[in-house]
């Protein structure tokens, strides 16, 4: 028997018709003489028939049937009698009455439903990933992945970018995470590294000629997991040479339109909007920011250098701020004991507490309030944070990375409990003018805010060539694309002069020598005559997350990682045996392997 159509294709036009399916039980429903099966495949469910008035060997098949059998089946198309019509299917109208069926193959059980919306842990969906993958939802959003894909390489073909691989087993590109290394068996004690990015080569191929390259490239970065972080992702990669921010941010506008269109059919208002890092962080305490709802971080560092609470006037008076954001008619939706609780999660910032007032008719109540019952001073609040009564005032004093993380995940926190968002909106932001660098608290030195080869502005280049000024006041030439609050993507003008190369490695604590060792191939490729250039790279795990509206990047990827980094399908990673690392050169204490 060959397959005539696909079981979700069956409906009101093939009437009268004799089909061929395949694909799989989904539920059987058995009337004594009547059994009726939902049959699954790839394009939906169809309802079978079978009967003995149909084919008697068929219901004899039938009679066997369990849930995720895989069986072919040949019947007739009939319409179903009005009562029985299902509107919410394509093929609801519809159902096949059986005249020959087959069993090709039998199955177990499964360990769970079949179905959307399961109550089940994720190691189990990821243990039996083949059966999970067989759930509509998820087949959704991997199509929905492939759709994306198409759309990226169908976009970048047309404006005419060359798609040209970049080695995985390389050396190391510094994108800010360790790396997974790969031993070298003819170089004992030697590794590769796995890119965490195909920074330096895309740049490589600048050099190159290639004008306009892209890759949707696998990176690898062993980092702290979250929801939006895999040890393994996909970047939607690009490059061009002699283009300004503008043109890469206008073509990266044009491939996130045509995405958009052919993944979601949805038309997006360009170009986006465009804010300076300052902005935002001053607005909204993040560099990614969701601007689909307000709660703006307000500074009241000026009002409250005078004020008789000790907390906020010492604050400012040791160089840092006092921000607050308004809650509005959050007097009524927090109560001291939540206030208190929120006040010891944003411990984890570095707040040492959480202050609040709630504005009344008769001024601010709360623990604090009477170190605000000046008239003058409670106007200027209330006119810098555009209270109004009923709202609540949540305040965080500290160093300014404090008060931006504390208020900032607050902002965003109430706001999904409060169901301020409107989830039905897609609101692109580029976040432009960066810092070049970065103060990292935890290594206690300054990191490139994007990668060492991005290029500082132009008139801040002096901070970086000459000796006698702090390179790290520089702002880049670097931008990054946020979605609904989260990085999308990010890029940047490329350094393409290896003095400013030079000194950017400087800047960020490499000696002569060291950057030598590390990059000298790529310093001495900026010898022969380099084009300037510039790119930028979307994860596009966390772009089909966002338009397949899922709440975790492994409901995207067929094969993910668990949130301990191990593939619960295959058991990666493994220890291997003695023999396999002798080969490698490689000495590992206590191998659990040997004692098997
Ligand atoms: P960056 O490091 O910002 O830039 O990465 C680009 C985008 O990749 C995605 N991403 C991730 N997605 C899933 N899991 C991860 N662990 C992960 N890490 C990053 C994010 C991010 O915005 N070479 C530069 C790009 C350039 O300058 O052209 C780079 O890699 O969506
Ligand atoms: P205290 O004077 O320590 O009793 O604090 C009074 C209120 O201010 C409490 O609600 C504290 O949680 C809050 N508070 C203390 N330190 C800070 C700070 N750095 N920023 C914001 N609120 C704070």
């Amino acid at each position: 028997m060959k397959r005539t159509t696909y079981a979700g294709l069956v409906d009101e036009k093939l009437i009268g018709e004799e089909v061929v399916l395949k694909g799989w039980v989904q539920k059987r429903r058995d009337l004594g003489g009547l059994i009726f099966i939902d049959l699954r495949d790839i394009k939906g469910i169809v309802q079978l028939v079978f009967s003995e008035e149909y084919g008697e060997d068929a219901l004899k098949v039938a009679d066997q049937l369990r849930g995720e059998y895989v069986i072919e089946v040949r019947g007739k198309v009939v319409a179903r009698a009005d009562k029985e019509v299902n509107d919410k299917m394509r093929t609801g109208k519809v159902e096949v009455d059986i005249v020959e069926a087959k069993i090709l193959a039998t199955a177990k059980t499964p360990p769970f439903y079949i179905q959307d919306d399961i109550n089940v842990s994720d190691d189990l969906r990821l243990k039996y990933r083949y059966l999970d993958l067989r759930r509509p939802e998820m087949q959704r959003s991997i199509l929905m992945r492939n759709r994306i894909i198409q759309a990226v390489h169908s976009f970048f073909d047309s404006q005419e970018f060359i798609d040209i691989e970049t080695p995985t087993l390389t050396k190391s590109t510094p994108e800010g995470a360790r790396d997974y290394l790969v031993p070298s068996r003819v170089y004992p004690g030697s590794f590769y590294a796995l890119p965490q990015s195909p920074q330096q080569f895309k740049q490589l191929l600048m050099g190159a000629g290639f004008d306009k390259y892209y890759q949707i490239a696998r990176c690898y970065r062993d980092e702290d997991l979250r929801g939006d972080r895999q040890p393994e992702f996909t970047q939607i990669d690009m490059e061009m040479s002699f283009a300004d921010p503008e043109e890469i941010q206008e073509v990266t506008e044009g491939l996130i339109a045509k995405v958009m269109k052919d993944a979601l059919g949805k038309e997006v208002q360009l170009p986006f909007a465009k804010m300076s890092w300052d902005e935002s962080m001053a607005r909204f305490g993040t560099d990614q920011p969701d601007v689909r709802f307000g709660m703006e971080l307000k500074d009241l560092s000026e009002i409250m250098k005078n004020v008789d609470f000790k907390v906020f006037s010492s604050a400012v008076e040791n160089g840092g701020q006092v921000k607050a954001i308004a809650v509005p008619g959050g007097a009524d939706l927090y109560s001291r004991k939540d206030l208190d609780a929120f006040g010891k999660y944003v411990e984890r910032f570095g707040a040492k507490g959480l202050a609040w007032l709630k504005v009344t008719d008769d001024g601010f109540s709360g623990p604090i309030a009477k170190f605000f019952g000046d008239d003058a001073v409670r106007d200027e609040i209330l006119a810098k944070t555009e209270a109004k009564v009923g709202d609540l005032l949540l305040f965080a004093a500290d160093n300014s990375r404090v008060v931006a993380n504390t208020l900032s995940y607050l902002r965003v926190q109430i706001a999904k409990e409060q169901n301020m968002i409107d989830e039905s909106k897609f609101a692109f932001l580029w976040i432009v003018d960066w810092p070049l660098f970065d103060y990292d608290v935890d290594l206690k030195r300054y990191v490139a805010a994007h990668h060492p080869f991005t290029m500082p502005n132009e008139e801040d280049l002096h901070y970086l060539m000459n000796a006698d000024e702090d390179p790290h006041k520089a702002y880049a030439q670097s931008y990054d694309i946020i979605l609904n609050g989260l990085e999308l993507g990010g890029g940047s003008i490329r350094i393409h002069r290896r003095d400013i190369q030079e000194k950017m490695f400087e800047a960020l604590g490499f000696t002569k020598e060291s950057a030598e060792a590390q990059f000298g191939y790529f310093l001495n490729a900026l010898d022969y005559g380099f084009p300037p250039h510039g790119g930028l790279a979307i994860g596009l795990d966390r772009f089909v997350r966002l338009l397949a509206d899922r709440d975790n990047i492994r409901d995207v990827i067929a094969f993910p990682k668990n949130s301990k980094a191990v593939e619960p399908l295959t058991s990666a990673p493994a220890p291997v045996a003695t023999k396999q690392l002798e080969d490698l050169g490689i000495f590992v204490a206590d191998n659990d392997e040997d004692k098997k």
